[in-house]
């Protein structure tokens, strides 16, 4: 029986599990290593160059130690600025997680798009630069949100998290100038989807959320190449860096296609 291939997935935290989910559904044949590198969460809080020193020898020690053919950096602070400094240091293939800028105003009806990430997301260059290149003619809202990745990672971990807490991180959004209101708002970090149907009962009026794990998904599929036999040994594992214990393995197991993460 042929070995699986061994697809890295690494974030901050719990968020980079909404792009695991899909690329799993897209891809049941890999053997999955997701790392969450809760030692240093959040990420939206550290500047440029702390990122930077961080995940490039963090992410060539995880390579190093697992031998994946393909890492997919799942976090949107890290991708918009780490990902040509690990392209040059690494030979494996990477796919990043950047704001769906693009997609988003392309299908914008009122021509008023928001971009919700964490308040390093949407400071970067990078960010701004898709802004420039492809807002076509929409009014860009970046909205950059301090507790929301924290909240969703609460969440997601069975601990209590406020309607009135999601609702006031969600509010800038929503930007209606007498004549258009947003329409898209483009889920910019990777925790979000985590509480999207609040996020969807909390919204003041029914907007199309963007998420980009299902284009992620197609991609990693495509680098790929043809799909191998599914096989009993394409588990799955999940990493803290803060080596706490994994007491959530259970709950996570939707987000590993049922698979139980060791
Ligand atoms: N999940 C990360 C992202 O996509 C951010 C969360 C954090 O601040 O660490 O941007």
């Amino acid at each position: 029986m042929s070995v699986p291939p061994t697809i890295l997935v690494f974030d901050s935290g719990l968020g980079g599990l909404t792009v695991l989910r899909e690329i799993v559904r897209a891809r049941p044949d890999a053997h999955y290593v997701y790392v969450a590198d809760d030692a240093f969460f959040p990420y939206g809080h550290h500047s440029e160059e702390q990122i930077v020193a961080r995940v490039v020898p963090l992410v060539g020690e995880l390579i190093a130690r697992h031998a994946p053919v393909l890492v997919v950096i799942a976090c949107n602070t890290a991708s918009t600025l780490v990902m040509s400094h690990l392209r040059s240091a690494y030979s494996v293939p990477f796919v990043g997680t950047v704001p769906a800028i693009k997609p988003a105003c392309a299908s914008s009806r009122t021509k008023r798009v928001s971009v919700l990430g964490t308040r390093g997301t949407v400071q970067r260059e990078y960010t701004r630069r898709l802004i420039d290149d492809f807002a076509q003619g929409c009014n860009v809202t970046l909205v950059g949100s301090a507790e929301l990745a924290s909240l969703a990672e609460s969440a997601l971990s069975g601990n209590d998290v406020g309607d009135a807490d999601i609702a006031a991180e969600l509010a800038p959004c929503f930007v209606d100038d007498g004549k258009h209101r947003t329409d898209t708002v483009v889920l910019a970090c990777t925790h979000y989807p985590l509480l999207l149907d609040r996020m969807k009962r909390l919204a003041p009026w029914p907007v199309d959320w963007i998420d980009p794990a299902p284009a992620i998904a197609r991609r990693v599929s495509d680098l790929l190449g043809s799909p191998g036999k599914e096989s009993d040994q394409a588990g799955a594992e999940i990493i803290f860096t803060s080596k706490r214990p994994h007491t959530l393995s259970q709950a996570l197991m939707p987000f590993f296609g049922g698979r139980v993460p060791a």
